[in-house]
């Protein structure tokens, strides 16, 4: 028989999961607490936008496999539950605020079967796999708990969800390795590399590799600080450090930063508990990894004042891309949206387009002007400011769009323009990192 599979929170995460658990071949449940999540989801329809997410959703409901509920007794014929929900950073720290984790071990710790196993997929804090363990076999000692962090990118959730590059599973037990293997049989076919760990181990490695990939971009932002200084060009220095094989080519496009709902608050967490574990100087310098990625959204505010005579009141200012990333309409933390907003607080008058990401940014800045489509955005603009690389601008002919500003002035925030052929058209452009 297969394992029956529950999905506990069906944000990015845990949609995606579901989907893909389903897609294997198991017969999968995903609960919420969110009536109007599970009523979408439950309809095919996907609340947020990844590439690939909603034909995959629809067709494994077609299937009968995949359901969705808001009761969580739904879940208690599973063999195996994963939780999924979100840890967002607290409102007064930067610590994780674990009170959805917490809730969903509670809910689901009395109804669990005899013999299930719980995964957390979660990020958390090191040491709330070990506190959740204790807790749920103080409520059921019949079930197990194990730790089975998540590495997906925003844009390719499905494709990382389906094909991981590792699967890591922080468990005590051979048994709930046994189980975990059952699960991920599909990967492990695939020569798919398999990390057994302790529980600590697995919550750390998910921390580790977003520190990693954020002390990386804001390793080469430092450069770009460093190459406008000196007169260097940022993006011809990434690509010959980038050949050395130790280094590696990507995750090195200086620009505006990294931002989303996990990198910044991941590594804010992840300083918070080193503090509190008394091992705080470890980390020390994430602090500043923080600030030197802040600081880029400052270091583009700067060129925008250079090139407006430091008056930005009633200036006309286009803003491409409102995502904090390409293929994606997720607005958390994006500092495309916050130059935005900060520049708009200045005086001038914004108006933003982005493919997907309008809706989502319109809901929280409704203040601020927003267009559908790049020509009408790009209507008498006096500058314009690249933000997001979705593919659409790196399309946009400089010619064509001259035609449609008032002043064909561009600041690329992300060094994914081609800057040689928007020179030749007659713009003024600038782009952090190389001469300006
Ligand atoms: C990240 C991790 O990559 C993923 O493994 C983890 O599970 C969740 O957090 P995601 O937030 O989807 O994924 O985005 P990612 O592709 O890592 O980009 C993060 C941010 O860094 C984006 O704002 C992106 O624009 C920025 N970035 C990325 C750069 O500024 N320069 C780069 O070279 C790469």
């Amino acid at each position: 028989m297969k394992l029956r599979v529950s999905v506990i929170g069906t944000g990015y995460l845990g949609a995606t999961h579901a989907a893909c658990m389903s897609s294997m071949g198991f017969e999968v449940i995903g609960v919420d607490i969110d009536p109007n999540k599970i009523e979408l989801l439950s309809q095919g329809k996907v609340p947020f936008y990844e590439p690939g997410l909603e034909e995959l959703l629809q067709q494994e409901i077609a299937s009968g496999r995949l359901t969705f509920s808001t009761d969580f007794q739904a879940i208690k014929d599973c063999d195996v539950h994963f939780i999924c929900v979100g840890t967002p950073q607290s409102t007064n720290s930067l610590a994780a605020d674990m009170k959805y984790v917490d809730a969903a071990l509670e809910s689901i710790a009395p109804i669990c079967k005899p013999g299930s196993l719980v995964v957390g997929k979660s990020t958390v804090p090191v040491g709330t796999a070990a506190r959740l363990r204790s807790k749920l076999l103080e409520i059921n000692s019949e079930v197990d708990l194990a730790w089975n962090p998540e590495f997906l990118r925003e844009g390719f959730a499905v494709e990382d969800t389906l094909h991981p590059n590792r699967l890591v599973v922080g468990v005590t037990s051979d048994a709930a390795e046994t189980k975990l293997k059952e699960i991920y049989q599909k990967n492990l076919a695939e020569n798919t590399p398999w990390v057994r760990a302790d529980l600590p181990t697995s919550e750390l490695v998910k921390v580790a590799a977003n520190s990693f990939l954020a002390t990386k971009i804001s390793f080469i932002n430092a450069m770009a600080e460093v190459c406008e200084a000196a007169g260097g060009d940022v993006t011809v220095l990434a690509k010959a450090i980038g050949y050395d094989p130790r280094i590696g080519s990507r995750f090195l496009q200086a620009g505006i930063g990294f931002g989303g709902g996990c990198l910044p608050k991941d590594i804010r967490a992840f300083m918070a508990r080193a503090g509190e574990l008394g091992a705080d100087q470890a980390l020390e310098f994430l602090r500043e990894i923080d600030s030197i990625n802040l600081r880029a959204r400052q270091r583009v505010i700067e060129l925008v004042r250079k090139d407006l005579s430091d008056n930005l009141t009633g200036k006309k200012v286009t803003v491409l891309g409102a995502a904090f990333k390409p293929d994606s309409d997720d607005v958390r933390d994006s500092p495309a949206l916050d130059i935005a907003v900060q520049i708009a607080a200045a005086g001038a008058l914004v108006t933003i387009h982005d493919p997907k990401a309008i809706e989502p940014a319109k809901k929280r800045f409704p203040a601020l002007g927003f267009e559908e489509s790049v020509e009408s955005a790009l209507k008498g603009a006096e500058l314009v400011l690249h933000l997001t690389e979705w593919k659409q601008y790196r399309e946009l002919d400089p010619v064509k769009v001259k035609s449609l500003v008032s002043s064909p002035i561009i600041i690329d925030g992300r060094n994914a323009l081609d800057r040689e052929a928007w020179v030749a058209a007659g713009w003024k452009f600038r782009a952090l990192g190389r001469a300006n």
